[in-house]
């Protein structure tokens, strides 16, 4: 398994600082572009890494994937009255299906979608933030896990398109909660900061069936865990999901912060972090990472 790290980042040490890191605020532009890591968690409970594997970074849209496993375990299959599940082909934010589809976002992982599950979570919890914290934490078996409040507050100064996206749902009737507490809700989720060490232990659960090694716990049922990696493999990498597929062939998840986790069942989870982004949002030598990976591997999903 080192090795195969080894092999990986020789691949793609081309790719590294290729793109552009996310600037729309000021606490995530300043993320020095050139770094990279891997963490591999193994279902035998082995961690292997490499590279800037432990630096904190911000999780981002990673975390639709911990709120969304939160909501199914308090609301399992009613969820779906409120939350589609097809693959959007549009950018995350993108306003425009909402309105042709009467307020029900087509996936748990477009913008829309995670604040309608955030919404979920607002009326289950009297603090859903700490609660989404604290089940991360546990996920990744790290206590010390922090919000970075900056971030969370300069989201939420410039939310005006995740705002009128809820506004619409609470439109059509989809929303329950204040927009405003559920915003600030969200964008504290996304504000998280984790290491790829601590990403790839708390997706764990993902390729086990369901139960994490880490915590000790039954997270979600295995007929859950199937559904919440295929809902990964065609939505998890928005407009990129297909290409994804494509080239990677596991389920994955990714963030405007660089990082990207993948889901290997039955053998391990994955982490790959590297600030520069391509076109639509994706880590350019994360990407990269995973499809060495699996190339290396020789084995993928489909
Ligand atoms: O709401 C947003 O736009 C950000 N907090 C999260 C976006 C994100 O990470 C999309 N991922 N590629």
């Amino acid at each position: 398994m080192q090795s195969l790290l080894r092999q990986i980042l020789n691949d793609v040490q081309p790719l590294v600082g290729e793109g552009k890191v996310a600037d729309y605020i000021p606490a995530l532009a300043n993320v020095d572009p050139n770094q990279f890591g891997i963490a591999i968690f193994s279902n035998d409970g082995e961690l292997y890494e490499i590279g800037d594997s432990q630096v904190p970074f911000s999780i981002q849209s990673i975390s639709k994937v911990f709120s969304l496993t939160l909501a199914i375990k308090h609301y399992g299959d009613t969820m779906w009255q409120r939350v589609g599940r097809e693959p959007s082909g549009l950018p995350f934010n993108s306003l425009v299906q909402l309105e042709y589809e009467n307020g029900i976002p087509r996936n748990p992982f477009i913008n829309a979608g995670a604040l309608v599950v955030s919404d979920m979570n607002q009326s289950r919890f009297a603090t859903p933030h700490y609660a989404m914290r604290e089940f991360v934490r546990k996920l990744s078996g790290n206590p010390e896990l922090q919000t970075d409040h900056k971030v969370a507050e300069s989201e939420y100064e410039f939310r005006y398109r995740n705002a009128a996206m809820a506004y619409l749902m609470q439109s059509y009737g989809n929303f329950e909660n204040e927009v405003e507490d559920v915003l600030r809700s969200y964008f504290s989720s996304c504000a998280l900061r984790m290491s790829c060490v601590d990403l790839a232990k708390a997706f764990s659960f993902l390729a086990n069936k369901g139960f994490s090694n880490i915590s000790g716990e039954q997270v979600i049922t295995q007929e859950e865990t199937r559904q919440v990696n295929a809902l990964m493999a065609t939505s998890g990498m928005y407009d990129e999901a297909g290409s994804f597929a494509f080239k990677v062939g596991v389920p994955g998840k990714s963030g405007v912060g660089g990082g990207v986790i993948a889901v290997v069942p039955n053998r391990f989870s994955v982490c790959v972090w590297s600030p520069a982004l391509n076109s639509v949002g994706n880590s350019t030598a994360g990407v990269a990472a995973l499809e060495s990976m699996t190339k290396h591997i020789g084995w993928s999903v489909y």
